[in-house]
């Protein structure tokens, strides 16, 4: 397991780094599970992208610190909430489907904050979201002010922060923090992901296994599933059809895959992924502020996201539709992808 000892990442950075991305030095570099000194620290291409929206590399330290900050603030708030208030919780679509105060108080504060630092950039909230609204390729903030929020009105201690920061619709930030856990996630793209568990400062790049213990079939996988709050129709059927082949034993005809679990929170499942702790999520239906930011951490952590549904390996974002995968040697990743395809034989999720 890699122990960082620099608390701030971005800290270590800026101060190596100066202004100049030329001279940019990945956070890998200083880390005992790190790839070699000569791996590139950024790609030509992503500096490139970045420059045509008029950005470089410590542009983006500066937001993922930003980012930092306010998820740890969203933490205190959602630290100090009252029962009172948790227990009167709204409905959105149906009665699995909540918010509480807090989520709009997290919100309201999350997107002062990142406007007030970069009026510039747009601002995508799960709160404030109105129907039919696109991403679009200028940097945009992606918030979830608080993933799982059932498990937060009910006090389990499943819930986070999600944040991210996309670029031409890819997400390039991710920061996610569970406060009662203090497990903060965080990445950019090209400078790896990390936990730092905030109790102590300490910090891991992810995955926490460099060396991937081999993953060969779903046999060999812990599985993240959800179950949504659409429980009715062909989507359901699916869903809970896949669920029931996952588990079930390899001479009825199923996967036989370790188990599953449902943690309550797709931001939370993508980071344990990139983590290492679970070897994939299958879900359909979720939006897009529930994945921006473990979805960045992912990638960062060596894993990949398909789509839950067979034969696209270039999901869009807002697509609602994600198989993510940890890091494990590519084929094996491929593998496990197509043998859960394979499962769903000619039915789709559609949304
Ligand atoms: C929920 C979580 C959960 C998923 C639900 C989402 P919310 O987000 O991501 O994992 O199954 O469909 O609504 O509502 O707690 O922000
Ligand atoms: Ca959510």
């Amino acid at each position: 397991m890699a122990l960082l000892t620099a608390p701030s990442i971005t800290t270590f950075l800026t101060k190596t780094m100066g202004d100049s991305t030329a001279s940019y030095q990945s956070s890998s570099d200083y880390s005992s599970n790190s790839t070699p000194a000569t791996t590139p620290s950024t790609t030509p291409d992503f500096v490139l992208a970045l420059a045509k929206h008029g950005l470089k590399v410590t542009n983006l330290n500066a937001a993922h610190d930003l980012m930092i900050a306010i998820a740890k603030d969203a933490g205190t708030i959602m630290l100090s909430a009252e029962h009172e208030f948790l227990i009167a919780a709204a409905t959105k679509n149906n009665t699995s489907d909540l918010v509480t105060q807090y989520d709009s108080q997290i919100e309201g504060m999350v997107e002062d904050r990142l406007r007030t630092a970069f009026p510039s950039f747009g601002f995508l909230g799960e709160e404030t979201f109105k129907h039919g609204t696109k991403l679009a390729d200028a940097p945009t903030f992606i918030c979830d002010p608080i993933d799982g929020t059932l498990n937060f009105s009910k006090g389990v201690p499943n819930c986070a922060i999600s944040l991210a920061l996309t670029l031409d619709k890819k997400p390039v930030i991710g920061v996610v923090f569970n406060p009662f856990r203090g497990d903060l996630y965080t990445a950019i793209k090209n400078q790896g992901a990390f936990l730092t568990k905030t109790a102590t400062g300490t910090s891991y790049k992810l995955p926490l296994q460099p060396v991937p213990a081999p993953m060969s079939s779903l046999r060999s996988c812990l599985v993240a599933v959800e179950w949504g709050n659409q429980r009715k129709g062909a989507n359901w059927d699916l869903r809970t059809s896949i669920h029931k082949q996952l588990l079930t034993d390899s001479e009825e005809g199923g996967a036989f895959c370790k188990s599953v679990r449902s943690n309550g929170s797709a931001a939370l499942d993508f980071c344990y992924v990139a983590q290492g702790i679970l070897d994939c999520f299958w879900e359909g239906g979720v939006w897009v502020w529930d994945v921006a930011g473990g979805w960045a951490i992912l990638e960062e952590a060596g894993g990949i996201v398909a789509s839950a549904n067979p034969g696209d390996w270039d999901p869009a974002l807002e697509g609602r539709l994600y198989f993510a995968v940890r890091h494990a040697k590519r084929d094996e990743q491929k593998a496990v992808v197509e043998e859960l395809w394979g499962m769903m034989g000619e039915r789709k999720f559609v949304y």
